[in-house]
């Protein structure tokens, strides 16, 4: 074809490119791969491979190492020897090292670029320009937070050895996510890459020996789900990063209940797309198409719900499959095709099942007459109409190139189906009203949302999911805390393990019906009331002598419910302002105040009387701490490179159920309810088993203070029992347990459900007279998750 002729059609040709490198590369290896462990590759214990292959032409790449406990075990041990040298290092030494690596990414960019494309069939264009640019950026910038640890981090140290655990489909970039944080914060790492996409990991490996990073802070050992299962389960690991499946990250869970391993997950999504019938319409179908064919679909952010205003959906809808058409899929080398090939035929498969579930539950599906290539593994793009809310499609994650749309007619509504998910990983929102945009976006339930704008991710910019999308952050100064902890907490003595309060259940006293010798009987204090117990039955509660103090309700599953409910009721504190909830915490203290002598007098049968003024005292002082916390909790506003601000907002978690430590039933109590409230939280608290009569001293401060009912809920009882149904309740969003190790193991253990966040005092004791241990930031940014609301700037 003339150049003429070329011009005329405006034809696309092939524009293909040079796998020579990264063949050389593959070759020099001799196409086989050992473990990277203490800073060379290292043979499999069990002497077992398996390859990997490019799913574009199905073609065997290598064969890489399949990893066995053994293997996990070599490697967690470099790892621990390796860790008190490198964290002996100074930060700047530290800060050194991550920005030769950052260096020799750049450098060796191409190479890890075409090899990422060949291994997991994403089109060049995005390994080249998106992928690996973002891992230099991430090592850069977390150059930056090795050099400032200790001015950004007093107080704190490395959680020690970390084990990681990684996906496909961002095989380099979720390496550098879980890798430079970790390495800046002075840990040193065992990473698991994927099965189908080893090989960028391997050649990182190449990368760590050539900036001369000391042996053992990072090592690689390669396999599948059960090398990944025996570095979860490996003794001596401190921390585990996770980013994969739901289902994956719910058996990660269940497997580190029992240890003290930090724990974050960073699941999946099924986020939408809203557009609003005043955006810019052909703007958001570009977005779409960043949104849903980015990475052929595979990925955990992708805008797979598109949530349309009615009065502009057909139109919409033609112009998404107008663009569609002009997609073009093809070798994923070609630097001019959009759609590269499916990681592998597992994935392929599940994406077919899932589409065709969809619709035999009624969807209507339109596919281009793209040209599919007849060789390697593809999926054309896909789009569902005509999906009912509730259906499979609209409710899993499909993990592949597939739209599902709806339509929605008010903000409102569209507000209410996009948080209809169990997920809340990512929100995209287009209307040219920026008033519109940030009303819905404050209130969607994801950990990202993108204004006029989708898929952006910045190393300064927090990633990380709401709900059943997981835990913790990646990126920003909130990614660095999950591999940091306090350094008092890391050598805290562990309380000793509780025994049972001894008390006999017995039917209550009827109302009125007091028994004279008995000196209080209190009540559950439920949605701003008190209340008698479903069970009838109540606690006796005696004093460190044996004495008889009084009665406390044994609370159960019903009165939890209960309690559950009024407190969604009362998630308006939550939007109270921050001033407002500062002003209701003020006005508890003063209350509180007033009453010195009466709760000190009860409180001192149960602890003493100098216990229970020194808890009185510091209560006051604590209501007062978090009073002036509560409005100086406040975000970031992050400028990343691009033409975005992107808002952090501290956000509360929603619902939280505290068990409060037994030793202090006052101070213990204020120590972890007031954080959580001060966020905009609300509570559903367990007191103090050993003295539960502090309740009646509790609702008394509450009700005379303008808290609303519900926003603190007080149910007594067996806090063990207690915990299991809070765990338990998928309307519970957090739990917060502060009691001996195996309360916290429980605690973990059970609240795998919905994948609610827990946290725990490990089993150790805190001392809550001091505001070192007893309160402030730690427990702020428990009682928080950060929401980062990217906007564009400038035409
Ligand atoms: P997966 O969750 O099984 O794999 C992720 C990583 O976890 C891999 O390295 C795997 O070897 C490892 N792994 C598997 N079982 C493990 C265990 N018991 N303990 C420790 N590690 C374990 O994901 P898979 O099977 O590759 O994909 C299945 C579905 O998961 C996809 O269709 C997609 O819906 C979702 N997914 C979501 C991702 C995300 O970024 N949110 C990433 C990958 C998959």
């Amino acid at each position: 074809m003339s150049i003429v002729e070329k011009f005329a059609t405006m034809e696309y040709g092939v524009a293909p490119e040079d796998p020579k490198e990264a063949m050389g590369w593959l070759d020099r290896h001799g196409r086989r791969f050992g473990h990277f462990i203490n800073g060379s590759f290292q043979a499999p214990a069990a002497g077992e491979y398996f390859d990997t292959s490019d799913p574009s032409s199905g073609e065997k790449l290598a064969s890489v190492a399949e990893g066995s406990a053994a293997d996990i075990d070599a490697a967690v041990r470099a790892a621990r020897a390796a860790l008190p040298a490198w964290q002996s290092l100074t930060p700047h030494a530290r800060a050194r090292h991550l920005y030769a690596i950052a260096r020799l990414v750049q450098k060796h960019s191409r190479l890890l670029a075409v090899l990422e494309t060949m291994d997991n069939g994403k089109p060049i264009r995005e390994s080249r320009d998106i992928d690996i640019p973002l891992v230099a950026r991430h090592f850069y910038h977390h150059a930056g937070w090795a050099q400032l640890l200790q001015q950004e981090f007093p107080g704190s140290v490395a959680c020690g050895v970390v084990g990681q655990v990684i996906p496909w489909n961002f095989p380099l970039l979720m390496l550098a996510w879980k890798i430079a944080p970790a390495l800046a914060a002075g840990n040193t790492v065992v990473l698991k890459p994927a099965e189908f996409t080893p090989l960028t990991a391997l050649a990182f490996a190449g990368i760590c020996s050539e900036a001369g990073l000391p042996a053992g802070v990072v090592n690689i050992v390669t396999g599948h789900g059960a090398t990944g299962e025996a570095l979860v389960k490996h003794p001596d690991v401190d921390k585990i990063a996770f980013t994969g499946s739901t289902e994956v990250g719910r058996i990660i869970r269940t497997a580190t209940a029992q240890s003290h391993k930090r724990l974050s997950l960073e699941l999946g999504g099924k986020s939408p797309f809203i557009i609003f019938e005043d955006a810019d319409l052909d703007s958001a179908v570009e977005g779409l198409v960043g949104g849903i064919w980015f990475n052929q679909g595979q990925v955990c952010c992708a805008g797979s719900r598109l949530l349309v205003q009615e009065s502009v959906a057909e139109e919409l809808l033609q112009k998404v499959r107008d663009r569609m058409g002009t997609l073009r899929a093809g070798p994923p080398l070609d630097k001019a095709i959009d759609i590269g090939a499916i990681v592998a035929d597992v994935q392929l498969k599940r994406i077919r099942g899932l589409v065709e579930q969809g619709i035999s539950e009624g969807a209507v599906c339109w596919q281009p007459q793209t040209a599919m290539p007849s060789r390697g593994f593809y999926y054309p793009p896909t789009l569902l109409s005509n999906v009912h809310p509730t259906s499979t499609v609209a409710q899993q994650e499909i993990f592949g190139p597939v739209l599902v749309s709806m339509t929605f007619r008010t903000p409102r509504e569209a507000v209410e189906l996009a948080n209809n998910t169990a997920y809340g990983l990512a929100a995209s929102v287009w209307s040219e009203s920026i008033n519109v945009a940030l009303h819905v976006a404050a209130q969607l339930k994801a950990g990202v949302v993108w204004v006029n704008s989708t898929n952006q991710f910045d190393a300064a910019c927090g990633f990380g999911g709401y709900r059943e999308s997981g835990y913790g952050r990646e990126g920003g100064k909130e990614g660095m805390r999950e591999y940091l902890e306090p350094a008092w907490f890391k050598n805290a003595p562990p309380l000793p393990r509780a025994k049972p309060v001894v008390s006999t259940e017995q039917p209550a006293a009827p109302d009125g019906f007091g028994i004279p010798a008995i000196d209080r009987t209190v009540k559950l204090y439920i949605g701003g009331k008190q209340a008698r117990p479903d069970s009838g039955y109540s606690m006796e509660v005696r004093g460190p002598d044996g004495r008889m103090l009084g009665e406390a309700p044994l609370g159960n599953r019903k009165d939890i419910r209960n309690a559950v409910e009024a407190a969604r009721k009362a998630e308006g504190w939550g939007k109270a302002t921050a001033h407002n909830r500062a002003q209701v915490l003020y006005y508890m203290a003063e209350n509180l105040a007033q009453r010195r002598e009466e709760t000190v007098r009860h409180l001192s049968e149960a602890v003493g009387e100098q216990q229970a003024m020194a808890e009185f005292d510091a209560s006051v002082e604590r209501l007062f701490s978090y009073a002036a916390w509560a409005d100086k909790f406040d975000g970031l506003v992050h400028n990343p490179p691009v033409r975005n601000i992107a808002i952090a907002m501290n956000e509360p978690i929603g619902t939280v159920g505290v068990i409060s430590p037994r030793e202090m039933p006052l101070l213990g109590f204020f120590s972890v309810v007031l954080p959580a409230l001060a966020a905009g939280n609300t509570v559903i608290a367990v007191p103090s088993e050993t003295y539960p009569l502090v309740t009646s001293d509790l609702y008394q401060i509450f009700d005379t203070s303008d808290l609303p009912g519900g926003a603190v809920n007080i149910v007594t009882g067996h806090a063990s029992q207690l915990l299991k149904v809070l765990a338990e309740h998928d309307d519970v969003d957090a739990i917060w347990c502060f009691g001996d190790e195996s309360l916290a193991s429980t605690a973990k253990a059970l609240s795998v459900g919905n994948l609610k966040q827990v946290f725990t005092n490990e089993g150790r004791a805190i001392d809550w007279f001091n505001p070192e241990q007893g309160e402030g930031r730690w427990f702020l940014e428990h009682a928080t998750q950060v929401k980062n609301i990217w906007v564009p700037y400038g035409e």
